[in-house]
């Protein structure tokens, strides 16, 4: 693996390499001193030309972990706001000896671009690029399930193959929704879109997945309900239903919980619209993992890091899409 950009580029090996070495990952956590010296040495970039609360500080801890010297970058206060291009921010980062380059971007496809130009030899990790995709965030998901619904105990190599994951909300606009519905399908795990029309995208009848407009119909069949925040920056006002409507049609409140089978769990990835898409009572409830997947999220990045960084060999040769 010699880069990160798309959650479709990993074959179910890859995918399962990384989950299980996150749980490896995640006893450094459990340990005194939460650091190994794997990546000494190596220089991690965070190159941030969008907000973020736990992909940035996730990757610089899980970078940390692994003793990598961290240089966090974000455009704000950079000399991007004085018009510098991608391609001479990322000149600047190979001069100074970027080892890896996480980047989180408003444009789809800039970390491909990043990774396929030549203008750095480093890996690259996409941490999320527009609508997109962030397979980071997939991973830490996947990962999440696994330990929720599968046991951490039970051996690795865990699957998901026939656990039903419905996700909720403005697929729209979700670069969450399409890593995971790739992943997820990786994985063998059976995936259920609910969101208004109007928050679907085009092409949706093409991804491995089914759709529904009727969340109360899925709810009771679901191993995992992700609620998706609505993404209303993102958005044109007229293609959106009230606030009122939205949460009544598609948000979940503790009635509804109570629809879902007793052992399964809700997700988001936040930042969380409370009241919205979820009320407090959900998303303060034992059910919801939303503070777990943080948690998770630096375990799994490690493990991406010291993969990418490590020499690991993939079974099945880098997609095309991903080699330099
Ligand atoms: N889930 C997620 O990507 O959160 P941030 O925007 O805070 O990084």
């Amino acid at each position: 693996m010699r880069h990160l950009i798309s959650a479709g580029d990993l074959t179910r090996d890859d995918a399962v390499l990384i989950l299980d070495t996150a749980e490896e990952m995640a006893r450094v956590a459990d340990r005194p001193i939460k650091k190994l010296p794997t990546l000494r040495g190596r220089t991690v970039v965070n190159l941030f030309f969008e907000d973020s609360t736990r992909t940035r500080i996730s990757f610089e801890a899980a970078a940390k972990r692994l003793s990598a010297d961290v240089i966090n970058f974000s455009a704000k206060g950079s000399s991007v706001s004085k018009g510098e291009s991608l391609k001479d921010t990322a000149l600047t980062l190979e001069a100074m000896g970027a080892d890896a380059v996480v980047i989180r971007h408003h444009a789809s496809g800039a970390p491909y671009r990043l990774a396929n130009s030549g203008w750095i030899d480093g890996a690259v990790v996409n941490a999320g690029d527009g609508t997109h995709e962030h397979p980071t965030q997939a991973l830490l998901d996947a990962f999440t399930l696994r330990r929720r619904l599968v046991g951490r105990d039970s051996g690795i190599g865990r699957d998901l193959a026939g656990r039903r994951v419905t996700i909720v909300g403005d697929i729209l606009h979700s670069r969450v929704a399409r890593s995971n519905v790739l992943l997820l399908h990786t994985l063998g795990a059976e995936v259920t879109l609910v969101a208004p029309p109007t928050l679907l995208p085009i092409g949706v009848d093409h991804w491995p997945c089914q759709v529904s407009y009727d969340l109360d119909a899925v709810l009771p069949k679901s191993d995992a309900v992700m609620m998706l925040r609505v993404q209303r920056e993102r958005m044109n006002a007229a293609f959106f239903p009230t606030e009122r409507e939205y949460s009544r049609r598609y948000g979940l409140d503790g009635d509804r919980m109570a629809k879902m089978p007793e052992t399964s769990v809700v997700m988001h990835p936040g930042p969380m619209n409370r009241g919205m898409e979820i009320t407090a009572e959900v998303a303060d409830s034992d059910r919801c993992t939303a503070v777990e997947q943080v948690a998770n999220g630096v375990s799994t990045r490690m493990a991406v890091l010291y993969l990418l960084l490590g020499g690991y060999e993939p079974a099945n040769p880098t997609p095309a899409r991903t080699q330099e």
